[in-house]
C-alpha cells in the first residue's frame, strides 16, 4: 500500500490523545471516524472539535474553509464495526491496559478490509505484544504521538520483527501527511525514544520529592528555569494523566518485578486518592 491510497482513518479511543489525533487527520484532509465504547467521551471529543476550530479561525490561525471541512470529514460513532468497517488505517488510541488492546486487535482483524494498516498509539506497549492474535502481523505497527497532538509535532514509528517496511514506510508517510515529524525506530523498546528519557527525568524527580529534598513547585521550577522544557516533570504528569503514570508503572513493573520500576509513593497517593490531574482538577497542583 502506498500512503496515497489512505481515504479514510479510524481512530480508537476519543480520550486526552484520540480526540486531537482524530482532528490533526480530519484537518490534514482525511475522513475520520472516531469511536470510543463511552458515549460521554464521544460527546466531549465532538465538542472540542466544534469549540477548537472556530477558535483557531478568530485567532487568524486558520481559514474558514479549512475548519468546516474538518467538521465535516469528522464523525463519531460508539459502533466499531461502523467506524472501523471501511479504514484503511486505524490509530488505536485505548487505554493502555494489554488485555483490552488484544481484544480490540482481534476484532480489529476482523472488522477492516484485509489492506488496512492497524497502529497502536501506546505509549509504551509494543505491537508484537498485540500482532500476535491478527492473521497481518505485518501490518501492525507503533504511530505514538505525544500530548497535545495538535501541537507536538513529534511521531514515533516502532517497526517490530513482524512489521513489513512497506508498513512502518506508509506510517512514516502518513506522519507527513498529517505534519508530523516522524522517527522510525527499527527494533521494538519498551518506552521508544521519548518516553525513556521522560522516565529518566520523572523517576529522579520523584525520588527527591519522596526524600522530602524538594517538592514538585520547586522541581518543576529547576527544570523549567535551569533546563528550558516548557513545563516541569509534575506539571506534565498532571497534563498528561497521572493515572496513564500509575497504569504505566504498573504494567510495567509487572513484566520485569524490578521493585525500582514500581510507581513511587508520591504517585501512588495521588492516583490513591484520585487526583489524577488536569482532568480531575487535582493533581500535584489545583486547577480552576
Ligand atoms: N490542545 C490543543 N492546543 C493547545 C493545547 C491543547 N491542550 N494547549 C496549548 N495549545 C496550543 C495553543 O492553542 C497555542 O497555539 P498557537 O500558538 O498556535 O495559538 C499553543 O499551543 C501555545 O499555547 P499556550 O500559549 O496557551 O501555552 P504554552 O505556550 O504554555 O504551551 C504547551 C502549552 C504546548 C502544552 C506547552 O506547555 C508544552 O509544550 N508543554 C510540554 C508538552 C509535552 O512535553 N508533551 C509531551 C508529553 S509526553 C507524552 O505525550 C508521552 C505520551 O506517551 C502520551
Amino acid at each position: 500500500m502506498k500512503v496515497e491510497e489512505i481515504k479514510k482513518i479510524c481512530v480508537i479511543g476519543a480520550g486526552n490523545m484520540g480526540h486531537q489525533i482524530s482532528l490533526c487527520a480530519a484537518l490534514a484532509g482525511y475522513k475520520v471516524s472516531c469511536t470510543d465504547i463511552s458515549e460521554e467521551m464521544l460527546r466531549k471529543a465532538e465538542d472540542f472539535a466544534r469549540t477548537y476550530l472556530p477558535e483557531r479561525v478568530a485567532k487568524g490561525k486558520m481559514k474558514q474553509e479549512q475548519a468546516a471541512m474538518a467538521l465535516e470529514n469528522l464523525s463519531f460513532s460508539s459502533n466499531l464495526e461502523e467506524a472501523a468497517g471501511d479504514a484503511d488505517f486505524v490509530i488505536e488510541a485505548a487505554v493502555e491496559k494489554i488485555d483490552i488492546k488484544r481484544k480490540l486487535f482481534a476484532d480489529l482483524d476482523r472488522i477492516t478490509p484485509s489492506h488496512a494498516i492497524l497502529a497502536t498509539n501506546s505509549s509504551f506497549i509494543v505491537s508484537s505484544k498485540v500482532a500476535d492474535v491478527t492473521k497481518r502481523p505485518e501490518k501492525i505497527c507503533n504511530m505514538h504521538f505525544f500530548n497535545p497532538a495538535l501541537v507536538m509535532k513529534l511521531v514515533e514509528v516502532v517497526q517490530g520483527s513482524h512489521t513489513s517496511q512497506e508498513t512502518a514506510q506508509v506510517t512514516m508517510d502518513l506522519a507527513a501527511k498529517l505534519g508530523k515529524t516522524g522517527v522510525w525506530l527499527k527494533k521494538e523498546i519498551y518506552g521508544f525514544l521519548v518516553n525513556r528519557i521522560l522516565a529518566a527525568l520523572n523517576h529522579e524527580a520523584m525520588f527527591l520529592a519522596d526524600m522530602g529534598i524538594a517538592g514538585p513547585e520547586e522541581i518543576d521550577l529547576a527544570v523549567t528555569n535551569a533546563l528550558g522544557h516548557p513545563m516541569g516533570p509534575f506539571r506534565l504528569m498532571d497534563f498528561t494523566g497521572i493515572d496513564l503514570a500509575y497504569y504505566i508503572g504498573m504494567e510495567r513493573y509487572q513484566d520485569t518485578h524490578d521493585p525500582g520500576d514500581k510507581p513511587s509513593p508520591i504517585l501512588v497517593e495521588k492516583y490513591a486518592k484520585g487526583e489524577y490531574g488536569v482532568k480531575t482538577k487535582k493533581g500535584f497542583y489545583t486547577y480552576d
